[in-house]
């Protein structure tokens, strides 16, 4: 039950309408949509209008990652573009359980995602709001990064936090991962734990993204 969720901060800009339905063919199960806003990150991307502009090409669901502070306003406008999926940083939010029950209120499934220093003891008392925790393997901001080793631990910290949680209630909790993910570190992130791929330069700065996500794919089920 892997799924993986090609990011599109990588695509052609000029054509992302035609990326999206692309890597869709190409079997994307998620479209990661990374929205930045030049002061929580120090890069900017799009925001809901190109969201709810991409809707109609996306057959999967939208998998929102706001990089943004504050978060609140942000929330309801991804809301109303067809998202799915929300995730924030509880960095950048002032009343994170407030946040996750603005996502979970409107319906969407909602997330935190774990910068490489945040510990994992922030999920503890919001593990009930939580449908995804998305741990990030770099630092938030950019594409084309390295892989952070350290990573693999937090993964295992995150998925045991999970998965008593799971036994004790039921709930399972999707565990996603994102930077720096290719062909050749995608296995081991999975045995630590991870369910969820986002892999943006390791797809689309591959002409042929059916090959490159199949090689993904391929590695998940040696794994
Ligand atoms: C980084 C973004 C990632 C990024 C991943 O802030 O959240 O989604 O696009 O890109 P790669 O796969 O190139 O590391
Ligand atoms: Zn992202």
């Amino acid at each position: 039950m892997y799924r993986i969720a090609p990011s599109i901060l990588s695509a052609d800009f000029a054509r992302l309408g035609e990326e999206v339905s692309n890597v869709i063919a190409a079997g994307a199960d998620l479209i990661h949509f990374d929205v930045m806003d030049n002061h929580y990150v120090p890069n900017l991307t799009f925001g809901a209008m190109v969201c709810e502009a991409l809707k109609p090409y996306a057959t999967v669901p939208i998998d929102v990652h706001l990089m943004v502070r504050p978060v609140d306003a942000l929330i309801g406008q991804f809301v109303k573009a067809g998202a799915n999926i929300i995730t924030f940083h509880p960095e950048a939010s002032d009343h994170v359980h407030r946040s996750l029950s603005l996502i979970k209120d409107s319906g969407c499934q909602a997330g935190l995602v774990l910068n490489p220093a945040t510990p994992v003891y922030v999920l503890e008392h919001v593990l009930d709001l939580l449908d995804m925790v998305l741990v990030m393997s770099v630092n938030p901001g950019f594409g084309g990064q390295k892989f952070i080793p350290q990573s693999i631990e937090r993964i295992k910290q995150v998925k045991s936090l999970t998965d008593q949680y799971e036994a004790e209630t039921g709930k399972r909790i999707a565990i996603e991962v994102d930077g720096g993910i290719k062909a050749d570190n995608i296995a081991s992130i999975a045995l630590a734990g991870a369910d969820t791929f986002v892999a943006g330069s390791a797809i689309f700065a591959n002409g042929d993204y059916a090959a490159a996500i199949g090689a993904m794919r391929q590695q998940l089920e040696r794994s």
